[in-house]
């Protein structure tokens, strides 16, 4: 049997950007493997290049030298438009601050990335119904935002970045402006839908995340400095605090 193909592998990736003459260099010489099914947390200080990491994992950048494989290809090989339906098709987004939009309710923002799929209108909406149940929001699905705690509106960005089956997701910070009980929570989401297959790429600089994901992956200065698994911890259960 030949194992399968990882899902995503950087081989020797480097991202220098270049501003008024003055070169920085945010990755340099990161190489591994992401396979399908894992959950792993990318740690690392404020500035150590976490999101210009994701941001190429995502294919949003390219490097500046080595590369990155999806699925075996070479994105960079791949024309700007190709990446772009790549991206629609295999990554899902989750931020720190949401973004949803403001004018929408709840199922609308889910439906959101498929407006251009071609898929009709109506079962844009039954899958989005699909989505928020599987983030226990289908009791809110015509709330705004505005009427929406940082919680929820976090469970509507994760619905919305499971729209199109993505193959990864990719969460940058997504419990950074969560208190902590909550942050648990939606914590213990993303761990559920990864004991349902979903691959979940976490950036995060707080460590009791970290621990609870299988996979640790730290930066310093743009490098790896370790790459351990470990087994996760149960859910901690959380006291008033
Ligand atoms: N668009 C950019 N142009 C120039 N420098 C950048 C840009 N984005 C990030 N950097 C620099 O790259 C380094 C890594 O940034 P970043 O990837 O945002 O780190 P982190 O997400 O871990 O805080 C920092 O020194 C940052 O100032
Ligand atoms: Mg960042």
């Amino acid at each position: 049997m030949t194992a399968a193909l990882p899902l995503i592998s950087l081989r020797s990736v480097y991202r220098t950007y270049r501003a008024d003459g003055v070169a920085v260099t945010a990755v340099r010489n990161v190489s591994f493997d992401i396979d399908q099914g894992e959950i792993l947390a990318v740690m690392g200080p404020s500035g150590s290049g976490k999101s210009t990491l994701m941001n190429m994992i995502g294919l949003l950048d390219l490097p500046s030298e080595g590369a990155i494989y999806l699925e075996g290809s070479n994105v960079a090989d791949l024309s700007e438009d190709r990446r772009s339906t790549l991206r629609a098709r295999s990554i899902g987004f989750v931020f720190q601050s949401y973004n949803l939009l403001a004018r929408h309710d709840a199922i609308e923002n889910v439906a959101l990335p498929l407006v251009y799929s071609g898929i009709g209108r109506k079962e844009r909406l039954e899958r989005a119904a699909q989505c928020l149940e599987l983030v226990g929001m289908l009791h809110r699905v015509h709330h705004f935002p505005r009427q929406l705690s940082g919680g929820e509106q976090q469970r509507i960005a994760i619905a919305r970045a499971l729209i199109a089956s993505p193959l990864i997701v990719l969460a940058d910070e997504p419990t950074g402006a969560l208190d902590s009980r909550t942050g648990s929570d939606i914590l213990a989401l993303f761990a559920a839908l990864n004991q349902s297959g979903q691959t979940i790429v976490m950036i995060t600089h707080d460590p009791s995340i970290a621990t609870r994901c299988r996979r640790t992956i730290r930066l310093h200065d743009g490098e790896v400095v370790s790459d351990e698994s470990q087994v996760p911890l149960a859910p901690k259960r959380s006291f008033a605090s």
